[in-house]
């Protein structure tokens, strides 16, 4: 596509909150947001978690879609074009870059996880059985230190991620999560129930929503901000992406909510299922990034009908993990096509290759790079802290002080098209609290330097 061609827009309203769902529901919510849980013990980190989508979550998802549909292009263009009608500096550009690089940055680390996905899923399907928690580990820790295997499933994984991406907008990506959005809901559903059945449901309520005030550390709290903004994909241009896509008749705050709301309950369910499970086998919910990898195989090798139940859940994890990796991609892809009127195609498979280079670098990081190590992280811990934990509450507060304090409140409230006390409420949440909340746990944490 060429500077000068049309741009697409989604088919319709919901062709939009589908593919953002999309964008936020992923590895961050089945994944991520289960081990972080048990990692930290629980209730603490799931309440300060909630507690920033309500407060930074969902105002900074609002401005992201504003300024994507307001400078209609690409995070970068979009940037510039919305910082100069408001009489700010183009340095605001370099907001758009972050995004965009931050987000082949997560790239990199997210296919290979998509890869253990696919091969979990491949070792569900075919299977094997996984006997006790020692096989399981066993497993786990047999797949980290197997270089082939790993760079083989990531470069299946971001193949099918560049794939979608590459054949456009609306004949790529809408076309993608129209058909994955809808069967993750339902399988998601089967499986809370399936839980809900043969696992200890109260045991993982009260693991998740019992407040327990002794957990709160600097680093619980940090790393729930962190996880809000990664979950709901935040400052990472992905959002600003996909809304530079809206048409000006939707209403951004209402699907924002939506999105919000989605995003948030596909993570709570996801906990609930997991951690059910994870109880009634008498498991350790702490086992860290390889929980639903070591736990999971062996519940599944235990009941009746596992090996669908188990091939369907890995399933699952890949359409939510796909969908995800897509808007990752994408926002770097809008702008080569759009800035050096690259065709799409060649646009995708080239950043492909790059992100599945500095892949492979992850998939090594485990293994035969293992002693390479900085603050005593390897290359994909690091990684993962840097995007999640700097790069995005730090760009996040960059567009709340942007939208809040630089552009003009007449440009803002025409993009949102708010009644005044909604708008209000927004806009000062926004001013202040979003603000406030980012800078508190940044400071918080440096007085809590806790590992
Ligand atoms: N929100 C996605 C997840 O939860 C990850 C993501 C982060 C996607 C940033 C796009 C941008 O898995």
């Amino acid at each position: 596509m060429s500077a000068a061609a049309p741009r697409s827009t989604w088919s319709n309203r919901w062709a939009f909150i589908l593919v953002t769902i999309g964008s936020a529901v992923g590895l961050g919510n089945i994944w991520r947001f289960p081990y972080m849980t048990g990692a930290q013990g629980g209730s603490a980190f799931v309440l300060v978690y909630l507690l920033c989508v309500a407060l930074v979550g969902l105002p900074l998802l609002m401005a992201e879609i504003l300024i994507g549909r307001r400078g209609g292009g690409n995070p970068v263009s979009a940037m510039l074009k919305v910082a100069e009608e408001n009489g700010a500096s183009p340095w605001w550009g370099l907001l758009g870059w972050i995004g965009v690089l931050g987000a082949l940055l997560i790239l990199s680390f997210y296919s290979v996880v998509g890869g253990w996905v696919v091969d979990y899923m491949y070792q569900a399907g075919s299977g094997v059985a996984v006997a006790t928690p020692e096989a399981a580990k066993q497993g786990f820790d047999a797949l980290l230190a197997d270089p082939l295997r790993l760079v083989f499933w990531h470069t299946v994984f971001l193949a099918l991620t560049v794939g979608v991406v590459a054949r456009g907008v609306i004949s790529g990506i809408e076309r993608a999560s129209l058909l994955m959005m809808p069967a993750l809901f339902a399988i998601l559903l089967f499986l809370v129930l399936w839980g809900g059945m043969v696992g200890d449901l109260r045991a993982a309520w009260h693991f998740m929503f019992d407040f327990k005030p002794e957990q709160l550390t600097g680093q619980v709290v940090l790393s729930a901000m962190g996880h809000a903004f990664f979950s709901l994909s935040l400052g990472m241009g992905a959002v600003m992406a996909y809304g530079s896509y809206l048409d000006k008749q939707s209403s951004i705050a209402r699907n924002s909510f939506w999105i919000a709301l989605a995003d948030t309950l596909v993570g709570l369910l996801a906990g609930l299922a997991i951690f059910s499970l994870t109880f009634a086998h008498g498991l350790e919910a702490g086992s860290g990034p390889g929980l639903i990898f070591q736990t999971l195989p062996l519940v599944f090798t235990h009941m009746p009908g596992g090996r669908v139940v188990g091939t369907l859940f890995f399933l699952l994890v890949l359409f939510a993990a796909w969908t995800s990796a897509i808007s990752l991609v994408e926002p770097f892809v809008a702008w080569v096509t759009e800035r050096l009127g690259v065709h799409r195609a060649i646009a995708a498979w080239g950043t492909g290759f790059a992100v599945w280079l500095l892949g492979v670098a992850v998939c090594l990081s485990f293994n035969d790079w293992s002693g390479w190590k900085l603050f005593g992280l390897n290359l994909f811990d690091q990684l993962d802290y840097l995007t999640s934990r700097v790069i995005m509450p730090l760009s996040g507060l960059a567009i709340a002080l942007f939208v809040g304090w630089i552009m003009r409140q007449k440009n803002v409230r025409d993009e949102i098209s708010l009644p005044v006390a909604p708008f209000q409420l927004w806009w000062r949440v926004l001013r202040y609290l979003t603000i406030l909340a980012i800078v508190l746990v940044f400071v918080y944490r440096l007085l809590n330097p806790d590992p």
